[in-house]
């Protein structure tokens, strides 16, 4: 009985490793990062998604319209409506991703993406991957890019949060051994790690940043987030004008609220898992997750997004029309400076900094209590229009 579920379990484990040994050879390939500025055209996907998603999605992709109207005309960028990402269409293929959807996706450059639902145990959809899981490794979109910043707390943080490897790796793909043993793993890779350290700290070195925080847990998960360390530092090596320093993850999730410390760092790079849940600590600093964006950038393609979820419960209240854009907005910002029009990124970025911060003339509170999404965008565009004519 044994001897069979260790069998079993043997052949699992060879296909899994066989499977990350190809990934990690599929990363080294891909060397060269696509130039944009060398494309006749760029494509923008617009992709809803589900819940709130379509809502917040309609406003950022209105401003991104407005911002770049002339290259539109021009021929030099086109918009692609992508709307069949539902949980509906995933659950129907049980695909974390439809087969037509991904192929819609993979025609275009860079994407602009609304959150989608992510099933759980006990939900009335199928337990598949999550589509947002799955968009990251199919598109090797190696690294999530979040900044925060609160300017009156002095708060200025960039997070490279590692984005297709680490805890995340396998996804569904762990496994029961039998009735009482799970496993699930996380991996580590070399060239995984290289990249993702060395975009944090070519990022802190164009933007005079002083400072590359690492953050693991090296002293107790030795053999992957150790090999995460020492890469960081290895390449950290490589920028003797930054300094490098690391952390554990547990200290750092404190010192991220001690109002002293905080304001000393700068850029951060680290496991995808601790990844996900530092970053969601640092948007509620900032006002919560739905004021923060997100990128997701590989070689050849990226994809921009809301780092909250698609809030069904404000649907099914009929709240939906109620729901902030900020983050997605903050997110085209990203989409906008990734692609080269940086004075576009700036004058969104302002219009948000205005409309979010200074003036608030308008102020969402997710109910009717509040603006709703639609008047919160006409008034981000009428600001821009504003910061335009000077
Ligand atoms: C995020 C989200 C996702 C993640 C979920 C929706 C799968 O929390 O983008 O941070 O865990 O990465
Ligand atoms: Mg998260």
């Amino acid at each position: 009985m044994m001897d069979s579920i260790i069998l079993e379990a043997r052949e699992k484990f060879v296909k899994l490793i066989e499977g990350q040994l190809r990934r990690s050879e599929r990363i080294k390939r891909q060397k060269e990062f696509i130039r944009y500025d060398q494309l006749e055209k760029i494509l923008i996907g617009v992709v809803g998604g589900d819940g709130i998603g379509p809502i917040i999605t309609m406003s950022a992709h209105r401003a991104l319209k407005y911002l770049l109207r002339k290259e539109v005309q021009k021929g030099r960028v086109e918009f692609r409506i992508i709307d069949d990402l539902t949980i509906e269409n995933r659950a129907q293929e049980m695909k974390p991703i439809p087969e037509g959807v991904l192929q819609k996706i993979k025609e275009c450059h860079v994407i602009l993406k609304g959150p989608t639902t992510t099933p759980r145990e006990g939900d009335p959809w199928p337990n598949i991957e999550s589509a947002n899981i799955a968009i990251r490794k199919e598109l090797d979109l190696f690294a999530n890019v979040r900044p925060i910043k609160v300017p009156e707390k002095g708060i200025d943080w960039t997070f490279f949060r590692e984005n297709t490897e680490g805890a995340y790796t396998l996804g569904s793909d762990g496994f029961n051994i039998n009735d009482d043993v799970a496993i699930d793993f996380t991996v580590t890779t070399t060239e995984g790690t290289e990249r993702i350290a060395r975009m944090a700290f070519e990022y802190a070195a164009r933007n005079e940043k002083k400072k590359v925080t690492v953050v693991t847990k090296a002293n107790v998960i030795k053999t992957t987030d150790g090999k995460f360390l020492s890469i960081c530092r290895e390449v950290a090596e490589e920028y003797p004008e930054i300094e490098a320093d690391d952390w554990y993850i547990d200290i750092m999730t404190a010192k991220l609220i001690d109002e002293k410390r905080r304001t000393q760092f700068q850029v951060f790079v680290l496991p995808n898992l601790y990844g996900d849940i530092l970053t969601d600590e640092a948007a509620e600093l900032q006002g919560g997750v739905g004021t923060a964006g997100s990128a997701n950038i590989g070689k050849r393609y990226a994809m921009f997004e809301a780092i909250h979820g698609s809030a069904p419960r404000m649907v099914r209240e009929g709240r939906g029309k109620y729901a902030n854009p900020t983050s997605i907005m903050r997110a085209a910002v990203m989409l906008l400076s990734h692609i080269g029009y940086e004075q576009e990124a700036k004058k969104m970025e302002k219009a948000l900094d205005i409309c979010t911060r200074e003036e608030k003339k308008l102020v969402i509170t997710g109910r009717n209590t509040g603006a709703t999404c639609e008047e919160f965008a006409n008034y981000v565009i009428e600001t821009i229009k504003r910061i335009d004519s000077g």
